[in-house]
């Protein structure tokens, strides 16, 4: 009944169209980063991958995978990876389901549909970033392998989790019976000297009466370089 796939640059105008509706289907937009034309016609034209799903005649969600390449918004500028690398980045940009269909593993779907693709590709690096205020979207990177890492500003100001996980293989694996913490997803000047600590998310926990949680555990990047502090100016990124 659900069916996934590929999209063209033909289907410009119909991501447009969802992305306005998932936005203001939403109690709080700022977590929702709306991409210009420009920016996804570059994708749909060879500068990423993208997604959809359709049920019947309806096409309920789609995802954006995004090739920075030699342009300027490149989430690696925000951390210590070298630029020689920059030509295997990859973004895990939008995912959006229409509300009725949420719930229903369509993000997590188009997930492992794009990250097989990638796989046979240069890519190597995955970056993503996601509101501390959207525990979906958190929840919905981390299980797909990503780890927050460090906290930014990004898309005029807004603050973000910024997520990094390596492509194909997953992070290392994490020694046993190491220390273990439990930030909540709000207590942004903890998270942030957390981050500075060398602490990376590893899991989300929903609490009934304090919201969620982030499972912090000590873990450096894989490409073994440590990522200081937060939001550097200059490295907005601007508009998408
Ligand atoms: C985040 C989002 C893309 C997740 O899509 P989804 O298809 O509902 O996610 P999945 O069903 O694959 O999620 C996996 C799990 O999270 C749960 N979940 C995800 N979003 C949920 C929601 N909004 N309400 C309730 N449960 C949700 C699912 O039930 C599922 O649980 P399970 O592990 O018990 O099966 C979707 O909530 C959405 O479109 N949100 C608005 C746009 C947005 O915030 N995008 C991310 C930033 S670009």
């Amino acid at each position: 009944m659900f069916r996934l796939r590929p999209l063209a640059p033909a289907d410009l105008g119909l991501i447009l169209d969802l992305q306005e509706r998932v936005r203001s289907s939403l109690d709080d937009p700022g977590i929702f980063q709306l991409s210009t034309p420009e920016f996804v016609s570059y994708c749909l034209g060879g500068g990423g991958k993208c997604y959809a799903v359709t049920h019947g005649a309806e096409t309920v969600a789609y995802r954006i995978v995004y090739f920075p390449r030699g342009r300027d918004f490149n989430l690696a500028k925000d951390t210590p990876l070298p630029s020689a690398e920059y030509p295997y980045v990859g973004h895990w940009d939008t995912v959006a389901v229409l509300p009725e269909w949420r719930g229903h593993g369509l993000a997590r779907l188009m997930n492992a549909r794009a990250l097989a693709d990638l796989s046979e590709t240069e890519i190597r690096h995955l970056f993503a970033t996601s509101s501390p205020n959207n525990p979906h979207g958190v929840r919905s990177l981390l299980e797909t392998g990503f780890r927050p890492f460090r906290l930014v500003r990004k898309f005029g100001g807004r603050l973000r989790f910024l997520f990094y996980r390596p492509t194909p293989a997953d992070w290392p694996a994490m020694p046993d019976g190491g220390d273990e913490r439990h930030i909540g997803l709000d207590a942004v000047s903890e998270l942030e000297r957390a981050f500075d600590a060398g602490w990376t998310g590893t899991g989300i926990e929903h609490h009934e009466r304090d919201g969620a949680s982030l499972r912090m555990r000590r873990c450096p990047l894989p490409y073994g370089i440590r990522c200081e502090s937060i939001a550097t100016p200059g490295t907005e990124g601007g508009p998408r």
